[in-house]
């Protein structure tokens, strides 16, 4: 119980942590939420995944693309907090410390890394890049950073982690793992696998620098949640490349789903107030894997343009389809979303028609499950029903019933056929160019 504004009331009445994840394929613009959010919260904190990620914030004129450090770190006061479920490259945290240092950012007394997080090596990079030139293996069209690697270190306990890293040992740690990596290159016939004694004392610099962030972040905030503080975590990628409910094998290593918000920060599942999903008001994809709304025609084409849709992290251009209901019914059911933001509405404004995915068909038989099987995923044929757009401008529309009519109605659409309110919709990067829906779930979330 605590005391607060004249009444005793038990914390979790006045506690509001949330989780801020992907409903799609990544890429869902939740850089800029979680920037929005971030304002009504104590601390944010990345759950999982590595430099693979790519948020982008548009503050004015600057554009902040953050990789690791979760984008709360944009608002002065609240920290940043990478948990024990990332991976870290030293070397990107590093750059991207020293981007935000130059823009004014205080880091040094912003961030907190988690000493359980593993550490990503160049090595890594080394193996994600032959095994996804195989012959023999079906290429994921990976970012390349090493992030799958470094997880499979990590679950075969042999990896290294910030504990280590910093730790007077971290030399013997460092040479057993660089054996292990001497015998695949050597089984490879790889003729160069690095300079591993370069390595291990350009990483003996890096964990003096990173040494004064690193800190049991777990302990952290629970007690920050114990002392009433609210905490927002972030997702990166999307749940359709969580490793266990995405499209596998085409997803990413690590636990996108609201789930690994609780494993991938120490954070128990009943300190957590709410699950909002951030979808677009279309859908995009990187690299391969089935996409049963793909839009391969011209108009496809117009959407990448229009909404700029090329990947913040590696420059390649976005597959581009329509809304999936049927994915966003799997993703709220995976994920048990409160509330969904609906981004990038306006990259629909000029379009006459705007089809919508229903439901899917294989074989020509209605299907109400997500498949799990990559085959039957490909075999998928979309159901669309076609909405009128609105053929306007929705930029500078501030609130929701002004929006025109055609994009009320498809808003609400989207709401009837997915079962989940939409409870905030944004039309624009810029931090104002966001509404909130008055009376929805989120803003009573937000408010709490
Ligand atoms: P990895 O995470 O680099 O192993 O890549 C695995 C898959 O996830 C590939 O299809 C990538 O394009 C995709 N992916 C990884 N990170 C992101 C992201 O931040 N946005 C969108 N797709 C991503």
């Amino acid at each position: 119980m605590r005391y607060n504004q004249g009444f005793w009331c038990f914390e979790a009445e006045i506690m509001s942590n949330l989780i801020v994840l992907g409903a799609q394929w990544g890429d869902e613009g939740k850089g800029k939420i979680v920037d929005l959010l971030s304002e009504k919260f104590d601390a944010v904190a990345r759950y999982q995944g590595g430099h693979n990620a790519g948020h982008t914030v548009y503050i004015g004129e600057k554009k902040f693309v953050l990789k690791l450090i979760p984008s709360g770190i944009l608002r002065p006061g609240v920290l940043a907090v990478i948990g024990n479920g990332v991976v870290i490259d030293p070397a990107a945290l590093l750059d991207e410390i020293a981007m935000l240092e130059a823009a004014g950012v205080d880091v040094r007394s912003q961030l907190k890394i988690s000493n359980r997080a593993h550490v990503l090596f160049p090595f890594h990079r080394t193996i994600e890049k032959i095994s996804e030139a195989r012959a023999d293996r079906v290429p994921i069209g990976t970012t390349s950073r090493g992030i799958g690697p470094c997880y499979e270190d990590k679950i075969a306990r042999r990896g290294i982690r910030i504990a280590d890293l910093v730790d007077n040992n971290f030399e013997d740690l460092y040479r057993a793992l660089a054996g292990d990596k001497k015998l695949i290159a050597e089984a490879f016939e790889i003729s160069e696998p690095g300079n591993f004694d370069e390595i291990l004392a350009q990483y003996q610099r890096y964990a003096e620098q990173i040494k004064p962030l690193a800190t049991d972040t777990s302990h952290l905030l629970n007690q920050m949640i114990r002392g009433g503080k609210s905490i927002l975590f972030e997702g990166a990628q999307g749940t359709m490349l969580d490793i266990d409910f995405g499209t596998y094998p085409f997803v990413t290593s690590s636990s996108a789903a609201a789930g690994g918000a609780c494993t991938g920060t120490g954070v128990p599942p009943n300190k957590i107030d709410g699950i909002i999903g951030v979808s677009k008001a279309y859908i995009t994809r990187v690299g391969a894997g089935p996409f049963p709304s793909e839009d391969l025609t011209d108009v496809g084409e117009q959407i990448r343009r229009a909404g700029n849709e090329f990947g913040s992290v590696t420059g390649r251009p976005r597959r581009c389809g329509w809304f999936d209901v049927p994915l966003l019914r799997y993703t709220a059911e995976v994920n048990g979303f409160d509330s969904l933001i609906i981004t990038k509405l306006d990259v629909l404004d000029s379009l006459e028609k705007i089809p919508v995915c229903v439901a899917y068909e294989v074989a020509g038989e209605r299907i109400t499950h997500m498949p799990a099987s990559t085959r039957r995923m490909e075999a998928i044929k979309p159901v669309f029903e076609t909405l009128p757009g609105w053929q306007r401008s929705t930029q500078g529309v501030s609130c929701i019933n002004k929006l025109p009519k055609e994009a009320q109605q498809y808003l609400r659409f989207l709401e009837e056929r997915t079962g989940v309110e939409i409870g905030s919709v944004s039309n624009g990067p810029e931090r104002n160019e966001t509404m909130i829906v008055e009376g929805s779930r989120l803003e009573k979330l937000l408010n709490r």
